[in-house]
């Protein structure tokens, strides 16, 4: 699949979904879904990299999957601790900053520690910014930032005529990042799941039906090749565009 190497996504978001009904497919558990989901993440974020991609968001656990079996909730966060030991030294490498995003403080303290670790470690670097939402609802991002504005307001800090988009931006967990470009949902499913309510405003949708075990380089690739055929219009006419 031939890319346009001028007409690069600067923000992919991806929701990985499609685990469980792999693993189901090769008749083993959804531990050993997950497992494999995390193979494939490699491969997804170190292509995006090369592809010179220079933010990447990925939907690693959200608000609602607390609500899984423990076991699994249990499992999904014991993965995420190794991936992120085992994964430093190839974000070192490939220039790739690590960040996150989400109601951080209520996971688990293990998980924060290994997350704060990486982030600290791979702070300077510049080539992506490769951010996992953690315990994420899009709402709750709102929410939190709605309170602490209004916080603010009643502290005199902020008037109330001042809250514009800028200022609400500013409160969000995704306040550094841009817009996103491309919004990738894998394993068929065509929602949103309360992923990134706010910088998805305008991003490009694309459904792959493909689990995200198997969501390879070529997918990716698919992916980016269908977004640059798309006309960006942001509200205004073909023609304008154009001219
Ligand atoms: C995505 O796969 C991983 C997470 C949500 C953490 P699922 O676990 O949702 O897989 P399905 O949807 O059950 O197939
Ligand atoms: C969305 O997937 C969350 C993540 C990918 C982390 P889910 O599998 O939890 O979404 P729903 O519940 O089917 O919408
Ligand atoms: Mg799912």
């Amino acid at each position: 699949m031939n890319i346009e190497r001028t007409n690069i996504p600067e923000h992919i978001a991806i929701i990985m979904d499609g685990n469980g009904r792999w693993a189901k497919a090769q008749g083993q558990n959804r531990f050993f879904g997950h497992r494999s989901g995390v193979k494939a993440v490699q491969k997804i974020v170190e292509e995006s990299a090369r592809l010179g991609i220079k933010n990447l968001t990925l939907f690693a656990f959200s608000t609602e999957n607390w609500k899984r079996p423990q076991t699994e909730v249990n499992t999904l966060m014991n993965l995420l601790v190794k991936s992120l030991r085992k994964e430093l030294n190839q974000m070192v490498q490939n220039d790739i900053r690590l960040n996150a995003v989400g109601n951080l403080s209520a996971l688990p303290e293990a998980v924060q520690a290994e997350l704060n670790e990486t982030i600290e470690k791979t702070k300077n670097n510049s080539g992506m910014t490769l951010t996992l939402a953690l315990n994420y609802g899009g709402k709750e991002e709102l929410t939190q930032a709605f309170r602490e504005i209004a916080i603010k307001v009643k502290n005199n800090i902020i008037s109330p005529e001042n809250v514009d988009e800028t200022i609400i931006n500013k409160h969000l967990y995704t306040r550094n990042l841009p817009d996103v470009d491309l919004l990738i949902r894998t394993s068929g499913e065509q929602r949103i799941s309360n992923f990134l309510l706010w910088k998805i405003a305008y991003a490009e949708l694309y459904f792959s039906k493909v689990l995200w075990p198997e969501f390879d380089e070529s997918q990716l690739h698919l992916a980016i090749h269908n977004y640059q055929k798309r006309e960006r219009r942001f509200g205004k006419t073909s023609e304008q565009l154009k001219a």
